[in-house]
């Protein structure tokens, strides 16, 4: 998504100062550090890497170090909440795949979450029904995502009323995929000696063969907010 469209939303939450937070698969953090500049929340961001909490943190120390934000690195399927229903906001952006997908991700959180709080999930939807040639080159198989539609139905299946949702348009997908091409550009300019620069390149061949045949046209993504009832 845009930056323009990821600060939207951010105001969109009007949190109430201390809220609780957490973000499952918090990646660099970004979300919950904004989310502390805006809303003086206490967040708790969860991520196997270790590489990303370490980012994490240092992001912390430079833009809101007297924050109330903690980092932890651990797989998100063993996080266990201090109690149930003890968020106000649960996040999981774009790892659905911790709790075994879009509904396991939804029927987690949800228990994470107190009544009346805000549940958002970043996921994958088929645009149109993807080739037997995408799915074999990504590895996917089409049950693993379902249509937008979907996506929403599922969520009012488990009982949560959806909201709202922001969609990526070809615009933000297309700087997503191609400005990743760029930097391995950059970088094997200012390193042409790099053992690992063909690696790079192999990836950003099958960034243009995969996205531009098929990706473009057949997979989306989107945020979804979902409310828990009372
Ligand atoms: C696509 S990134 C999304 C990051 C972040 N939510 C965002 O929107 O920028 C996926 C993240 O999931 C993390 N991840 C993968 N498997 C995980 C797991 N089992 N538990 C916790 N984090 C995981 C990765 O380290 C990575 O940071």
């Amino acid at each position: 998504m845009s930056e323009k469209k990821f600060e939207k939303l951010c105001n969109f939450f009007r949190l109430k100062r201390s809220a609780r937070v957490v973000d499952i698969a918090c990646g660099k953090g970004e979300f919950l550090v904004r989310l502390a500049e805006l809303y003086d929340v206490v967040g708790v961001g969860v991520d196997i890497s270790p590489y990303c909490i370490k980012d994490c943190l240092e992001k912390k120390r430079k833009r809101i170090p007297s924050s109330a934000l903690t980092f932890i690195e651990m797989d998100g399927k063993k996080y266990k909440p201090e109690a149930y229903e003890f968020y106000d906001l649960a996040l999981c952006i774009g790892a659905s795949w911790v709790y075994g997908g879009h509904r396991g991700t939804l029927q987690t959180l949800k228990k994470m979450t107190k009544p009346g709080g805000l549940i958002a999930v970043g996921e994958p939807f088929w645009l149109q029904e993807p080739s037997e040639g995408y799915l074999k080159v990504e590895g996917m198989r089409k049950e693993e995502f379902g249509t937008h539609y979907d996506n929403v139905k599922v969520g009012e299946e488990e009982g949560l009323t959806c909201i709202y949702t922001l969609v990526s348009n070809h615009d933000d997908w297309d700087h997503y995929e191609t400005y990743q091409i760029w930097a391995v550009d950059d970088y094997i300019q200012g390193n042409p000696d790099d053992p690992d620069n063909q690696e790079l390149l192999t990836r950003t061949k099958r960034i243009k063969e995969t996205y531009f045949l098929w990706g473009r046209e057949t997979l989306g993504w989107a945020i979804y907010i979902f409310r828990k009832p009372r």
